[in-house]
């Protein structure tokens, strides 16, 4: 192929280390010191922006994951309320169109074709009706069967994902929604200045966060080894960190073929704790926030039943007061919006690491596409 590979064995390693770089290029040109460039989602953006009072985001894999991190910032953080579907199920229900509704696709390759073909039903549906329904897509193919179909289109500057499974594209999926949120709640004056330069600054911190976190690498190929007799496995988080769960446990089944399932660790009570034995691995994502203390009785109920648990921890969370449990203190001191894309970096590095010892084929997992351009 064209991208050359370098001292990687494997184009998903390449890409999970060109993060720090993928979130320069998506940032570069669209924020200043202290606040987001409105013209960051084209000229007609403030307008659309101004005339909406909901968001509805589509899209499938790991680009769905991205719009369901926003979802919990759109509405924490803005107080604008953001609905999420999976393309494939969105486009066959026949959803009902409300006016005033701003619908954001999210895709890497700008040509899923469930994606494509939601985005098209929306826009027929729209004019027929005559409502004020706004279209923009995320997307880090420019010229893309999905950005020539919308009003709106945002770039991520990821380069060439050759991996299928997401990592660096889904980085810069996360950067471009927390632009969204910046530039919607800016326009519709849900955000105050303050909150918009912490945002902003966060946001600069954020390549030396994924370098810190990129730099547990060797902790983790050891923890991965745990993993080589396993055939299953069970990821917890709460608010941001459940969407990151799925990430990680859509990742780790991919590639490692490794059955993972997520949970928001709220419902542990509701069936997975019966899964829960010693041969079980538990992986928990536990940032310094204000569900610490909840997560950390949930970690208490899986310890006590005697699973595995592995905790990627704030190093403020302090997770491991009581023992028992294998630790990475992954990163420290992040936001609402840096946490969870400051989180997935070492689980991407756990799937990877768990499917070297398996043996898969990581770049071209059996049975899976890159761009799913048929049903
Ligand atoms: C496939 C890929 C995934 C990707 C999903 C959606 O399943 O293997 O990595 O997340 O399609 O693709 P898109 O290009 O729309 O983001």
């Amino acid at each position: 192929t064209a991208v050359e590979l370098g001292e990687h064995r494997h184009y998903m390693h390449k890409e999970i280390f060109e993060q720090p770089q993928s979130v320069i290029d998506t940032l570069e040109g669209r924020i200043t010191q202290e606040s987001v460039l409105t013209s960051a989602f084209g000229h007609q953006a403030e307008t659309l922006f101004a005339s909406i009072s909901q968001i509805q985001i589509i899209a499938c894999g790991t680009s769905y994951h991205a719009g369901m991190v926003a979802k919990y910032w759109f509405e924490d953080i803005i107080g604008l309320p953001c609905f999420i579907e999976v393309a494939s199920e969105y486009r066959y229900r026949n959803p009902v169109l409300l006016s005033d509704t701003l619908f954001v696709t999210i895709s890497q390759s700008g040509e899923t074709a469930d994606t494509l073909a939601a985005l098209q039903q929306i826009k027929q549906k729209r004019d027929v009706k005559n409502l004020n329904c706004p279209t923009l897509s995320i997307c880090n193919v420019p010229e893309s069967s999905l950005t020539r179909e919308s009003d709106l289109v945002f770039l991520t500057h990821a380069g060439p994902e050759v991996g299928v499974a997401s990592t660096k594209a889904f980085t810069t999926q996360l950067v471009a929604l927390s632009l969204l949120l910046t530039t919607l709640g800016k326009v519709q004056g849900r955000l105050t200045q303050k909150r918009e330069r912490i945002i902003v600054q966060g946001l600069q911190k954020l390549p030396g966060l994924i370098r810190n976190a990129l730099n547990h690498e060797d902790e983790i190929k050891e923890i991965a080894k745990r993993f080589a007799d396993k055939s299953s496995a069970l990821f917890l988080g709460r608010g941001t960190m459940y969407p990151i769960a799925m990430e990680a446990a859509l990742k780790l089944k991919e590639i490692s073929y490794i059955h993972a399932e997520a949970y928001p660790a709220g419902e542990l009570k509701h069936g997975p704790l019966a899964l829960i034995d010693e041969y079980m691995p538990v992986i928990a994502i536990a940032p310094h926030d204000d569900l610490l203390e909840k997560l950390k009785s949930n970690l208490q109920e899986v310890r006590a039943r005697g699973g595995q648990m592995i905790v990627f921890e704030d190093e403020n969370a302090n997770t491991d007061s009581e023992g028992g449990m294998k630790v990475v203190k992954a990163t420290t001191n992040v936001g609402r919006i840096t946490a969870p894309i400051t989180f997935n970096i070492p689980l991407q590095l756990l799937a990877y690491h768990v499917a070297l010892i398996k043996g898969t084929d990581v770049d071209q997992p059996r049975n899976l596409a890159k761009s799913v351009t048929v049903e």
